[in-house]
């Protein structure tokens, strides 16, 4: 997927903004961090802050240029979860709204494993089982009356796929848990377009501007008596998040 880094940080906000909550489960005494998969680095400098060595990796060299440009005292890198450099160098590895976007949590949680200090922690958040279904069967649907289809694209495990996920990588005191986080859309009325511009692109990519223009409108009526709060004025995505801790 290509990330669009300016509308990530013009429209997107909220996702760092509740990444935030994470923050405080790495530990006081923390010194050396990688944020992995850190987008434009606004959590990244945050932490940077308390963090003697900080240091932030992302797969899009847009997301990473921006990050770059946002905040030019902080390291960062562009980097594939699924191929890190690194070998021993961090106590802790933070990761908020990443881990979905990767199909081989196999191999992601042995770079994070091999990336940790003996007894580093992984601290991380992404979605959870059941997390946009209501959003994401709309797009379907839409998709399918034009005789396409939606890639699936994200991972979103239970529970205990993903304690399994960490036990088999080698992980130990790991800590899973999970919870419906009812997420307001910025932007208004024009919220939800936005966030499917940016998060379906490429199945949006598959239609001309017109048709692509049906196709969001289609998903907006389906949606709007769940997920349209009247009295904020805004669109509530159908978020569900695993938050999960574990030791090397
Ligand atoms: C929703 S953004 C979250 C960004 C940031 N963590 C935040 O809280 O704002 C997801 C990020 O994951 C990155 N990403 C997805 N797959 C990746 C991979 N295999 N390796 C590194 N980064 C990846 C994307 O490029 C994107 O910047």
């Amino acid at each position: 997927m290509t990330w669009d880094a300016d509308r990530y940080d013009r429209d997107q906000g909220f996702v760092s903004a509740y990444g935030r909550s994470l923050e405080s489960f790495v530990p006081d005494d923390t010194d050396a961090l990688l944020d992995l998969g850190c987008g434009t680095g606004t959590l990244t400098a945050e932490l940077a802050r308390r963090i003697p060595h900080v240091v932030g990796v992302d797969a899009s060299t847009s997301m990473i240029d921006r990050a770059r440009r946002e905040h030019p005292g902080v390291e960062f890198h562009v980097a594939d979860a699924l191929d890190l450099p690194y070998d021993g160098d961090f106590d802790v590895v933070f990761s908020n709204a990443v881990f979905h976007w990767i199909h081989d949590h196999g191999t992601l949680l042995a770079n994070v494993r091999r990336t940790l200090r003996p007894g580093g922690r992984l601290v991380c958040e992404f979605g959870a089982r059941g997390n946009i279904a209501r959003i994401d069967a709309a797009m379907g649907r839409a998709m399918r009356r034009r005789g396409l289809d939606i890639a699936v694209r994200f991972t979103f495990p239970g529970d205990d796929e993903f304690r399994r996920s960490l036990d088999s990588a080698g992980f130990r005191g790991i800590d899973v848990t999970s919870y419906d986080r009812p997420t307001p859309l910025g932007g208004g009325e024009a919220g939800l377009s936005s966030w499917l511009r940016q998060f379906y692109a490429d199945d949006l990519a598959q239609v001309d501007e017109d048709e692509r223009q049906a196709v969001i409108a289609e998903v907006e009526d389906g949606l709007r008596d769940d997920l349209w709060d009247a009295s904020r004025g805004c669109w509530v995505a159908d978020y569900r998040r695993l938050r999960a801790v574990a030791v090397r």
